[in-house]
């Protein structure tokens, strides 16, 4: 009955030390991040049995600093009658001093096809942040008629009097990706609102939208969501499922989210299904899943798979989202281990101690740097390699994967790179881009700067981890 043990990690090769990653077995999409009694709580889709997607649980981990996490036991297990065929992904909030989960229960058929489902939303409950009781009157909300089997995610918040949520929602007249909108007054009576936002069709937009959230930032709505199935653009959405956000404004009155067209909210190949929620002191901080769907991750032979971006502040800067490492990511440096200027016109390797577990940051003169390229190296190869021509921006993950681009509003004046064994994730101009992706080294690892300019670059770097 091997399955029912807890997949064991058999080799310490590609696990990161600074993010968060199973203790053993499979994790996706970020949930449930909150604030609850002195902790921030990181809640994951986990698969324990396997480093493969599988019967889905709620993981847990807790942290005081937002950088140092803890593990915790399981929070939700599959298998009651609302959630036989998993506990699909969801959201919390704190009410009267208890923690709420809101949590997809899905439901397979009888034939087992895990293409042939129904989905229902559930709630689940907790005063301590550790242990975890299903509400008896879960299903807390069904899917309305005109929706397909696609029903699930709920992103739950507090505005004006009301709980509200959002559900990722794929029309089934049209077959297309939207959103549906409910509110409550007690968080387990709810009232069905209507879609608010839709795919403007399912070739551009996505026939499903993936894990929805919606949240204020200086008084601008954002939207956020994963639509699956998009057309790829030249430049963005080019991965198997997006992440795409759109600044506007929601009336709840009509009710209606309008807004500027989607963008990528990261450039990179390993960035999926984020969520965000507020901290006590008013950030927004966001988690997203380093991966999609696409491709097997090269530690699941050592019987892990999946890891979060680090928690990252949203901003908006001139209808523009920014998202940059939280603040105490500055607190936890070990050692400075670089700090100097150099002129890099050949390419040069930087000297550091631990190259794979690092905060690298360039500063470049206020009028920027027109052309730079870094790269990372191991052994035998070039790994990941961004290369900078003025405002325009492109990622190469060495070999077989295309390219990935982002475009800068103005020239470059800022780059920070976190490594962590097997991750990095790249930051240009304090946010405005970036990019995450996953890298699997073989010996050792260099970081390599060449620019054709002969401006003088300010580098620094600690050890992290
Ligand atoms: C997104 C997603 C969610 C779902 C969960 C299942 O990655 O497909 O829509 O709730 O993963 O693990």
């Amino acid at each position: 009955m091997d399955q029912y043990h807890t997949s064991k990690i058999t080799n310490q090769r590609y696990r990161p030390t600074y993010h968060i990653a199973t203790p053993g077995g499979w994790l996706n999409d970020p949930n449930g991040l909150c604030y609850f009694n002195g902790y921030y709580h990181v809640f994951y889709q986990y698969h324990p049995f396997s480093a493969k997607w599988g019967p889905m649980h709620w993981g847990h981990v807790r942290s005081k600093d937002l950088v140092h996490w803890e593990q915790l036991p399981i929070a939700l297990t599959l298998g009651d009658q609302e959630d036989p065929g998993g506990c699909f992904s969801g959201s919390a909030i704190v009410k009267d001093n208890r923690l709420y989960l809101l949590y997809t229960g899905q439901h397979y058929y009888a034939d087992h096809d895990l293409n042939h489902f129904f989905e229902v939303q559930n709630l689940a409950y907790s005063d301590d942040g550790i242990h975890f009781t299903k509400y008896s009157g879960n299903p807390i909300i069904t899917a309305p008629k005109d929706n397909s089997q696609d029903f699930r995610d709920p992103k739950v918040w507090f505005q004006d009097g009301y709980y509200y949520l959002v559900i990722g929602s794929r029309a089934k007249d049209k077959d297309q990706g939207r959103v549906l909108l409910y509110r409550s007054s007690n968080l387990t009576n709810w009232q069905e609102m209507g879609p608010i936002a839709e795919a403007s069709s399912a070739k551009d937009e996505g026939y499903m939208w993936e894990c929805p959230d919606l949240f204020k930032i200086n008084g601008q709505d954002v939207f956020m969501c994963s639509p699956m199935g998009m057309d790829k653009q030249e430049n963005q959405f080019l991965n198997y499922s997006q992440s795409c956000y759109s600044i506007g404004q929601l009336d709840l009155s009509k009710p209606q989210f309008t807004g500027t067209p989607f963008r990528d909210i990261d450039s990179g190949h390993n960035f999926y299904a984020p969520q965000t929620f507020l901290t006590p002191d008013h950030r927004r901080i966001m988690v997203g899943w380093m991966s999609t769907f696409e491709g097997e991750p090269k530690e699941d032979p050592y019987g892990w798979a999946g890891v979060l971006t680090l928690p990252r502040e949203l901003k908006i800067i001139s209808d523009h989202l920014y998202n940059y490492p939280v603040a105490e990511i500055n607190n936890s440096h070990h050692d400075k281990v670089l700090d100097d200027v150099i002129t890099v016109s050949k390419p040069q390797s930087l000297t550091l101690s631990d190259s794979q577990h690092l905060d690298l940051q360039f500063k470049f003169s206020a009028d920027g740097i027109d052309r730079l390229t870094w790269q990372m190296t191991d052994q035998d190869s070039c790994l990941i390699q961004l290369i900078i021509n003025q405002q325009n921006v492109t990622l190469i993950r060495c070999g077989a994967d295309p390219k990935r681009y982002a475009q800068l509003a103005g020239p470059l004046t800022e780059l920070r790179i976190l490594v962590d064994t097997s991750s990095v994730e790249i930051f240009l101009n304090q946010g405005w881009a970036s990019f995450t992706e996953r890298y699997y080294a073989n010996g050792k690892v260099t970081h390599q700067l060449q620019s054709s300019q002969k401006q003088p670059i300010k580098v620094i770097a600690y050890s992290l981890g």
